[in-house]
């Protein structure tokens, strides 16, 4: 089974304030957006990695990858990418070529992701799962509210899941390509995760242990916490 990696990276980081789009930005002199790729391409199962860059951006990418060390036993592809992380992945989708029959969906914004936690959704996909999620459970109790028409009001609470059978998900999600590829067919809706559009399919997904270090750069203090995790790595 050949296997794929699609990292949407197409975002601008809108949550991390003003600079370049977010899987450009550095963290410890190394573009976001290189460390994700590594850590795609650290995996010996994964053989050809998809980059979907900003849509105006490609040809930096390309730029960017061809200046830094990455495994020779890797192919490397860049695509543009959309206006939304769905539209994004559909088109690094597209540039897959036949004989792959895994396809992992990695967020740039999780540069760090352990290679034994990708190993682990390869082989849950291997061992014959059409949908894998790697997730943690959470830390915080979650409550759905009635979002505030305006921001600031105070929100009614709704409801308060049992926390324990909550599980906060990650990347990479790893697919059979013909189901992935369904599924991007088929739903329209907007979905946070690639996932979710397996399950409305009505196909099974699981989850697989997650690890802290798979974490997504959102807002200004994840690129301390990942800055701290590189060093301890020292990277
Ligand atoms: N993404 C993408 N194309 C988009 C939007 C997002 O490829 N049009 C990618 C991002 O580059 C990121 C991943 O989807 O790697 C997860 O999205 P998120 O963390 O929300 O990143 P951004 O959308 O860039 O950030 P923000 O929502 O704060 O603007
Ligand atoms: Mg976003």
């Amino acid at each position: 089974a050949r296997t794929a990696a699609v990292i949407p990276a197409a975002g601008r980081g809108v949550r991390l304030g003003p600079g370049a789009p977010k899987a450009l930005r550095a963290l410890n002199g190394t573009p976001m957006l290189i460390h994700a790729v590594r850590a795609m391409a650290a995996s010996r199962a994964v053989s050809l990695v998809v980059v979907v860059a900003p849509p105006d951006g490609a040809a930096e990418v390309k730029t960017l990858l061809d200046a830094h060390a990455l495994p020779d036993r890797t192919d490397f592809v860049v695509v543009p990418g959309g206006d939304s992380r769905q539209e994004s992945v559909k088109y690094g989708l597209d540039a897959l070529p036949p004989g792959i029959d895994i396809v992992l969906v990695h967020d740039a914004a999780r540069p760090l992701v352990p290679v034994d936690t990708v190993d682990a959704v390869i082989e849950a996909v291997r061992d014959g799962a059409p949908a894998v999620v790697p997730a943690l459970p959470l830390a915080d109790t979650v409550k759905e509210v009635e979002p505030a028409a305006v921001a600031g009001e105070v929100e009614p609470v709704v409801a308060t899941p049992e926390r324990a059978r909550l599980r906060a998900v990650q990347t990479p999600q790893g697919f059979d390509r013909e189901t992935l590829l369904r599924a991007h067919e088929t739903v329209t809706d907007d979905v946070t995760d690639d996932a979710s559009m397996v399950e409305q399919l009505g196909v099974r997904v699981v989850v697989v242990p997650g690890h802290e270090e798979a974490f997504k750069v959102t807002r200004p203090l994840d690129l301390v916490l990942a800055e701290a995790v590189l060093a301890r790595r020292r990277l």
